[in-house]
This record gives C-alpha cells, sequence and structure tokens, in this order.
C-alpha cells in the first residue's frame, strides 16, 4: 500500500534534450512534489541529462526498458548498470508497448526482472489485458499468467511495484472507471498474494495506467488499492503532469 502516491511519467520516444531540461527544470520549481514519489523515464539519449538535472530535486529519472543480461554482444541494447551509471535508478519492465509491439515474452520479462533487482534498479513491472481478454472473461487468467511467470523464483524485494495497465485503456482516450480500476487492482493484489503472501502483497504499490489525465487522476487515485498512476500522453507537458501530481496529493 502506499506511503506516498507513486506517480510517474512515461515519455516513450518525445522530448530532444533541450524540451527534457526545460521540463525538469520547471517540474523542480513546483511546490509540493516530496509529498508524493515522483518519476520521469526519457528516451535513452536523454537519460544522463535528466538525471543530472534531478540531483538535488525529489525527480527520480529512470528507463524505459532495459536488457535481461549483464553485458554482451547485444547490438542497440542498454544493460541495467549502464543504466544506474547514467543515473537511472528504477525501469519499466513489460509495458503493452514492449508485450505487444516487441514480442517481449513473459519469459523474457521474468529476465529483465530479475537482472533488475539484482542490479538495485528498482523494477516497474507492467500487466494488464487486451480488450478482448476483457471482454471474454480471460482478464484474471491473464494477470494471473503475467505475475506468476514474472515474479516465481524472485525474492519479495520491497522495491517492486506493479503498473496494472489495460491495454485497452493506453493511448486511447478511455479511461478505466474508477470502480473497474479499483477491482482489477483487488484481483492482482489477491494474485501477487497468492504467489508472495499477503503480507508482501498488501505492503507493495500497484500503479494504474491508461489514459490518466488531470480531470481524472484524483478520482482514480481515491481508490483504496490505487497506490499510484503511470501517465504517458498527460505526462509530456509540464503544466498537465503537475496537475496530476496535484490532484493526487
Ligand atoms: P497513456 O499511456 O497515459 O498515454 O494512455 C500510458 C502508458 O503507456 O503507460
Amino acid at each position: 500500500m502506499r506511503d506516498k502516491p507513486v506517480l510517474i511519467a512515461n515519455w516513450k520516444m518525445h522530448k530532444n534534450l533541450s524540451e527534457t531540461k526545460a521540463f525538469i527544470d520547471a517540474l523542480s520549481k513546483r511546490d509540493g512534489l516530496t509529498q508524493a514519489w515522483v518519476g520521469i523515464t526519457p528516451s535513452f539519449t536523454a537519460l544522463s541529462t535528466a538525471a543530472s538535472l534531478a540531483v538535488n530535486t525529489p525527480i527520480h529519472i529512470g528507463a524505459q526498458t532495459l536488457h535481461e543480461q549483464a553485458k554482451g554482444a547485444f547490438t542497440g541494447e542498454v544493460s541495467a548498470r549502464q543504466i544506474r551509471e547514467a543515473g537511472g535508478s528504477f525501469v519499466l519492465i513489460g509495458h503493452s508497448e514492449r508485450r505487444h509491439v516487441y514480442k517481449e515474452s513473459d519469459t523474457l520479462i521474468h529476465e529483465k526482472l530479475k537482472i533488475a533487482l539484482e542490479e538495485g534498479l528498482k523494477p516497474i513491472l507492467c500487466i494488464g489485458e487486451t480488450l478482448q481478454e476483457r471482454e471474454s472473461g480471460q482478464t484474471e487468467a491473464v494477470l494471473e499468467r503475467q505475475l506468476a511467470s514474472a515474479l516465481n523464483g524472485l525474492p519479495k524485494s520491497d522495491s517492486l511495484t506493479i503498473a496494472y495497465e489495460p491495454v485497452w485503456a493506453i493511448g486511447t482516450g478511455v479511461v478505466a472507471s474508477p470502480e473497474v480500476a479499483q477491482e482489477t487492482q483487488v484481483l492482482s493484489r489477491k494474485i501477487i498474494g497468492s504467489i508472495h503472501g499477503e503480507a508482501f502483497s498488501k505492503k507493495i504499490s500497484i500503479l494504474y495506467g491508461g489514459s490518466v489525465k488531470p480531470e481524472n487522476a484524483g478520482k482514480l487515485l481515491s481508490e483504496p488499492d490505487i497506490d499510484g498512476a503511470l501517465i504517458g500522453g498527460a505526462s509530456l507537458d509540464v503544466q498537465s503532469f503537475y496537475q496530476i501530481i496535484e490532484a493526487c496529493l
């Protein structure tokens, strides 16, 4: 359960260096950031710049993905250690775009989670069902498969955070209702409890993601099992991201 709301901006393949700088300069001057756990995942090319700018601010900088091996001949890939060295402290794992566009399997996601934990990066494990899976009543089975495959055999780390992001709500403008989101967060917590025990499942933060905006963030975050949000489109504008933070405090 949350101690502070966790609010993470997923910038995907947006923002150049000067835009990154302007955003972090502006956000870091706003009040109240320490009342939340605020994170940003810029592109790899802006990671080090963003991390330098965020030193001595309450903003955490992380990566959008990582490679599952510590090092080696993997052209184009970035390791956990390289992310840490660039100043990243956390990493998104299994985002729906990685699962569906880049065909990342449950097994690969497990390997990525394993190395993130070994290398001391805080993992944000993303899970979620497609519209077709929800409509055919498979939501529970999908979440069970994704969570069991990712978590089985790994230590119960307090740094683990889950982001429930229904695929049908990501970038579509269709947000899950607070009731549906809450119900599915409870389900995810129950599944985590069956893997790692109820006490652990109660301790960890489960975020909601998918079309979160300033207008719906407060209502979503007022649900008892929604501990934060992973925000794509609405995090690209500093005013809109800050309004989401304010709405959740
Ligand atoms: P969205 O993206 O807020 O634009 O729906 C969420 C995400 O991809 O994590």
